[in-house]
């Protein structure tokens, strides 16, 4: 039984304060239970706050990217060290806005993804295909080749702390979401190439979140497909009442 996971992926969204705020909206929203995991990934100069405000609830704090080195020379970056001195023990990786607009290559993800094994972070990692790739029949072959050139050149071992998320680059922010049965085909896929790769066992165990423009009203029918373990969300996760509807979602 895989407990479901609903993470919120802010974006370079909110202030210090309006995360103040909709962190206490949260607080004030959000039941969390042992049926689903809660994550909230806010910029990473309201970090500190945010962890300081969930310090006492089951909301864990994620950052939504890190460096693959310790430190050093890396202008404008942070380190898995300085997260985790900061209490953030969850990290995105591979998001394809890192991929589209800040040339992130599966190369560097692989280290990044090394990183966060090494130092135990749990790692939300994002793949997924651009539209273009769907309609040229290549989504399958696309996605296997992310988790070969990264996830795939990890031991087992960082599987207890790895949770796969499949956004199809076209769904997101878009308003146009998969259709459950093109998530669950998809999500299919990755748990069998994961299967191949690692044995089912292994493959069982790992969480398969989806994400793009999850929404209230959509979430309930992909989080019912067998292979989907909750969501990544964007948008709706800036708004407690939204983000709490979709929380609702999954623990059903
Ligand atoms: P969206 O974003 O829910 O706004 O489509 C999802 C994501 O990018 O993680």
């Amino acid at each position: 039984m895989r407990t479901k996971i609903v993470a919120g992926n802010w974006k370079m969204n909110k202030t210090l304060q309006e995360t103040v705020t909709l962190i206490n909206d949260l607080k004030n929203t959000v039941k969390p239970d042992n049926n689903v995991e809660i994550i909230v990934a806010p910029p990473y100069v309201n970090l500190v706050e945010a962890v300081n405000l969930l310090k006492d609830l089951p909301i864990k704090v994620s950052a939504q990217n890190m460096h693959f080195a310790d430190n050093g020379a890396y202008t404008g970056e942070i380190s898995a060290v300085m997260l985790k001195a900061i209490g953030v023990r969850t990290v995105i990786l591979g998001h394809s806005e890192r991929r589209a607009y800040f040339n992130e290559t599966d190369e560097v993800l692989q280290k990044k993804a090394h990183k966060a094994y090494e130092k135990s972070m749990t790692n939300i990692f994002c793949v997924g295909e651009k539209l273009e790739e769907r309609e040229a029949e290549k989504h399958f072959d696309v996605v296997k080749s992310q988790l070969s050139n990264t996830l795939f050149q990890l031991p087992m071992e960082a599987y207890k702390k790895i949770v796969i998320a499949y956004e199809p680059v076209w769904a997101i922010g878009t308003g146009h979401t998969a259709t459950p049965e093109q998530a669950q085909e998809m999500h299919k896929f990755i748990r069998d190439t994961l299967a191949k790769k690692y044995g089912r066992d292994l493959a069982d165990t790992v969480r398969i979140l989806y994400g793009g423009s999850v929404k209230p009203g959509n979430a309930a029918e992909i989080f019912l497909k067998p292979d989907v373990d909750g969501g990544l969300i964007g948008g709706a996760s800036l708004n407690a009442e939204d983000f709490n509807a979709i929380v609702e979602a999954a623990k059903s």
